[in-house]
């Protein structure tokens, strides 16, 4: 990196870039999606909410589209990664971070073969089907970054997810790890993003409990003073996507204000948590 300031394009981040979000309708995804179009990316929201897909790209800009895809169909992921050649030309960035919460708090008696198998399909079999129809067109560039969004449950146990989701985060990371080496090869760079609880759709479906629901996931969280909202992850993303990241690859960014390396018991002990 020998000028760094050239990095960064006055017109933003990702300038040029064309980057497909899955699960961009809501959440992290459609905070990234904003942040992406704000730093000059075109962008594909690919998701299977089409009112809250379509609503937003509306707001966007006639630059960004919005494409049905159910990430656990492989015919809607090739049709996704071909449209997107088709309109923009390329895929810079491909991030696969639709996904879906088994039932929080549940224990290994409970689970169904139903709930296991709705979980993996969105979230591990989902992410594969993004990599390989992103990485089926990003060879050929001989360039480009795929971004899946695992979980904090991937750095600690513990968090009140179940066992399917544990399952099926754990997959995304393993799958982040495998192919940074094999996709390195061709000059694409993997990487994944590990959020501590985030108050979305997919944790409180009701707006008027974000807040409270905030609150109580900073009280239990390490760091103090902030809380983390799907822009911080946002932010994670943009990093990741950009040439800031050149020689990022095999990462788990784990975001969490360091909930995950921190054993309070002793802290508790001499009274030196707040
Ligand atoms: N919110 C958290 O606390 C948290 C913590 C760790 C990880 N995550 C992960 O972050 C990612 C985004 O979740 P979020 O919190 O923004 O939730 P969200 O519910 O707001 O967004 C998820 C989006 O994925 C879409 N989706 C679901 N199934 C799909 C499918 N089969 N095909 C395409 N799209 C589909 C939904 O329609 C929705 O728009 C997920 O992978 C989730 O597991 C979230």
């Amino acid at each position: 990196m020998s000028n760094v300031s050239s990095l960064v394009s006055p017109l933003g981040r990702l300038a040029g870039k064309a980057a497909v979000i899955t699960g961009g309708a809501s959440g992290i995804g459609a905070s990234t999606a904003c942040l992406f179009h704000e730093n000059g990316a075109k962008v594909v929201i690919a998701d299977i909410n089409d009112n809250k897909g379509e609503a937003l790209v509306n707001k966007l800009g006639e630059n960004d589209c919005y494409i049905h895809c159910d990430v656990t169909k492989e015919d809607d992921v090739r049709n996704l990664t071909d449209a997107t050649i088709s309109r923009y030309g390329r895929l810079d960035v491909m991030y696969n971070n639709a996904g879906i919460l088994d039932c929080p708090m549940s224990t290994i008696l409970d689970i169904t073969k139903e709930e296991i198998d709705k979980v993996i399909g969105v979230n591990r079999v989902g992410a594969l089907l993004g990599a390989k129809h992103a990485a089926r067109v990003m060879v050929p560039q001989r360039k480009g970054c795929i971004l899946f969004t695992a979980s904090a449950c991937t750095a600690i146990a513990g968090l009140l997810s179940g066992n399917a989701y544990a399952v099926s985060k754990h997959g995304v990371l393993g799958l982040t790890k495998n192919l940074a080496a094999e996709l390195g090869q061709h000059g694409i760079r993997v990487n994944c993003i590990s959020p501590y609880g985030v108050a979305t759709p997919m944790i409180v479906p009701n707006e008027a409990e974000v807040t409270n629901m905030e609150q109580t996931l900073t009280g239990m969280g390490n760091l103090k003073g902030e809380t983390l909202k799907p822009e911080g992850l946002a932010y994670a993303a943009l990093y990741l996507a950009s040439d800031e990241a050149n020689y990022v690859s095999g990462l788990n960014l784990v975001v969490d204000g360091g909930f995950s390396i921190v054993n309070p018991t002793m802290m508790k002990a001499f009274n030196l948590i707040h």
